[in-house]
């Protein structure tokens, strides 16, 4: 745990022992629990209804209009009309410290909770939890009634992008998603692995072998290793494009002269030369040299290879992100492959197809799978091969309860073939315990400049731009202690954000004027506003520690009671957010809280109160920034203090 990024480390877990008779009730650790319990208790004792199976059905609300919690009747499928079962539980619903009488609105009945004991109990703890307000360890516990059985272990493979070729924008968001869940699954107390799987291995890196020894240069290549072997990369694959002009055009001309009846043997020597001498050619031997073992092509790769994850990490780490395991596909053993070639065989998954092997589906009742080549003609094995014998191979290094391949949609089929594979082969057990989480296209991720090679061109790019509009306000940015790394950080901010904007599986437009932009629901609009709470922290000069020891009964404004009714839900939206994973589950209620904080702002004053309510208020503000903070965190982002 000491190398984790400053940003994750600050989201502390909190866990607690099973003191509830209702499953996943912890009292302790969501003030919202207490509510459910309450009701569940109070709506059986009334009506005799199993409150087992009342408390499961009481839902949080999306809207604080329809009341803090709120219970669909018809869902307690009890034989009686449920509107009218709902008139008769308000009814006889007793009077309670903690809410008001329930209203009955059709078959729903809404829970309104009153203030006074909510805001208490809320703003306490988070003042009190701080960074760990809102997590639930219990989540990841094997057995949540006993923590000696350990934490549930999952593996989530995020990012991977391929060493030999640019990182384009499928890297970037499978790299942001990752970060994501793997913070989600933290702070749900679950044991997690963060794995990159790189590109790292087939014909691509003989060509870019054999174009180092063209065009590469040791020293430049120590100096900047992503973009200079992106340079050798642009040179090598012209060369290869300038010779497939002539090799094509022979083709064609062959053909022609085959469809007269006429003889070719000439052209078909020169077509041989022609390829025999070509990069593609060239780089299919240095391949198979590496495959075969030769030390010299294997030391030039292994230090593509370490210099490449030197430089990721320094990219990644501006993400808050650290893998724990730099794994890809150079290091599938074949062993690994050779023993899945024959499970599938003796299983009678893979049959004989014009010398290779390949694996019908359509035979093993799942035909929109198709047919996929599990070995080539000349006995070699390709991208799915190699992730058929990563699966079992990480199963049996981590022996997880989960893993997940975060990988953009274009490779559905890609996955939805690994894993029915995996479930064919006899690992029905495995397959289920694999998930691939999808998402969509980002379009026209470019610099100003023009072309990606990595991803730090985007960063820095959107960086400027961000610096850019910073220095319009000649005051506020006269004040910023560093304004370079403020841009950095907002810049960033700004990318992440616009990519968590919508479900994951919409693609997006990549617009830098608009994620810039500080109107709108945007990255640098979520730091300005977590600024801002700051900055009335320090104006208002009082001590942040004794905020605990406000009299919260002093706020008795309805925009103050909201807010603490937001806050309250945060666990819970950690909660949904772990059934929905979802980056947009936590960011829409940010910018929820966000909305109703600057509407806060005229009607709560701070400076210019009386001094228990401006302690009171701002007891409040702390704890709007703390819950701020957390949510900014566990989406990946880096919150500034001023800005
Ligand atoms: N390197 C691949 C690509 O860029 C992504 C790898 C996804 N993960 C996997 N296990 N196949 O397309």
């Amino acid at each position: 745990a000491a190398s984790l990024p400053a940003s994750v480390e600050a989201l502390s877990l909190q866990s607690t022992a099973q003191k509830s008779q209702f499953a996943g009730c912890f009292p302790t650790l969501n003030p919202i629990d207490i509510y459910r319990q309450h009701i569940a208790e109070e709506l059986s004792k009334s009506s005799g209804i199993d409150a087992q199976k009342i408390y499961p059905r009481i839902a949080w609300t999306s809207t604080l209009d329809k009341g803090d919690l709120s219970l669909p009747v018809a869902s307690l499928q009890i034989k009686q009309n449920p509107v009218e079962l709902a008139k008769d539980l308000v009814s006889k619903f007793p009077a309670s410290d903690l809410i008001h009488p329930p209203t009955q609105l059709g078959p729903h009945i809404q829970f309104f909770c009153k203030p006074q004991p909510l805001t208490s109990n809320v703003l306490g703890r988070i003042l009190k939890e701080k960074a760990a307000y809102g997590t639930n360890g219990n989540q990841g516990q094997k057995d949540p009634s006993d923590p000696s059985k350990g934490q549930k272990k999952i593996i989530i493979e995020f990012s991977s992008p391929n060493i030999a070729k640019p990182f384009h924008a499928g890297h970037l968001r499978s790299t942001i998603i990752g970060g994501f869940l793997a913070n989600i699954y933290t702070v749900m107390g679950w044991n997690v692995t963060k794995m990159n799987y790189l590109g790292d291995w087939g014909k691509q890196y003989g060509l870019l072998a054999n174009g180092f020894k063209e065009f590469g240069s040791e020293e430049a290549l120590i100096k900047d290793p992503i973009n200079h072997l992106f340079d050798v990369y642009v040179k090598i694959n012209r060369n290869v494009s300038e010779q497939d002009g002539p090799i094509k055009e022979l083709k064609e001309q062959i053909k022609a002269k085959n469809e007269k009846n006429e003889d070719v043997a000439e052209l078909e020597a020169q077509l041989a030369k022609l390829v025999d001498v070509s990069e593609d050619e060239r780089a299919r031997r240095y391949f198979k040299s590496m495959e075969d073992g030769d030390p010299e092509a294997l030391a030039l790769w292994r230090k593509f290879r370490d210099l490449s994850i030197e430089k990721y990490k320094q990219t990644y780490a501006r993400l808050n992100i650290d893998f724990d395991v730099y794994s890809g596909e150079s290091q599938i053993k074949s062993e690994s492959m050779t023993e899945a070639y024959k499970l599938m065989e003796k299983a009678g998954v893979s049959e004989k197809s014009e010398g290779a092997v390949i694996v019908d589906f359509t035979k093993h009742g799942a035909k929109k799978l198709g047919k996929a080549i599990i070995v080539r003609k000349d006995g070699t094995p390709l991208y799915l091969t190699r992730d058929i014998g990563a699966i079992t191979e990480r199963d049996n290094e981590y022996h997880f309860d989960k893993m997940i391949y975060v990988v953009a949609a274009q490779q559905d089929l890609h996955l939805a073939q690994l894993f029915k594979v995996t479930e064919l082969m006899g690992h029905k057990d495995l397959a289920s315990r694999c998930q691939h989480i999808n998402f969509g296209m980002v379009r026209g991720m470019s610099t100003r400049k023009g072309t990606v090679k990595f991803l730090d061109d985007i960063l820095h790019d959107v960086g400027d731009k961000m610096h850019e509009v910073m220095k319009k306000n000649e005051v506020k940015y006269s004040q910023v202690e560093d304004p370079v790394k403020t841009a950095d950080i907002l810049g960033i901010t700004s990318v992440m954000v616009q990519d968590m904007t919508g479900k994951r599986i919409n693609g997006y437009d990549f617009n830098l004027d608009a994620m810039t932009s500080f109107e709108g629901d945007t990255g640098p609009y979520l730091q300005y506003a977590h600024a801002r709470l700051c900055s009335m922290t320090r104006k208002s000069e009082l001590d942040v520690d004794e905020l605990v020891n406000a009299n919260f009964d002093l706020l008795t404004e309805q925009h103050a009671v909201d807010l603490v009714r937001l806050l309250a839900q945060w666990p819970d939206v950690l909660l949904q957010t772990a059934k929905t994973l979802e980056p947009i589950t936590v960011l829409s209620y940010l910018f929820r809280m966000t909305h109703m904080l600057s509407s806060s702002y005229d009607v709560l004053k701070v400076i210019g109160s009386e001094p228990d309510v401006k302690q009171a208020r701002m007891a409040l503000y702390a704890s709007a920034r703390q819950v701020l903070n957390n949510g900014m965190r566990v989406l990946g982002l880096s919150p500034v203090q001023r800005l």
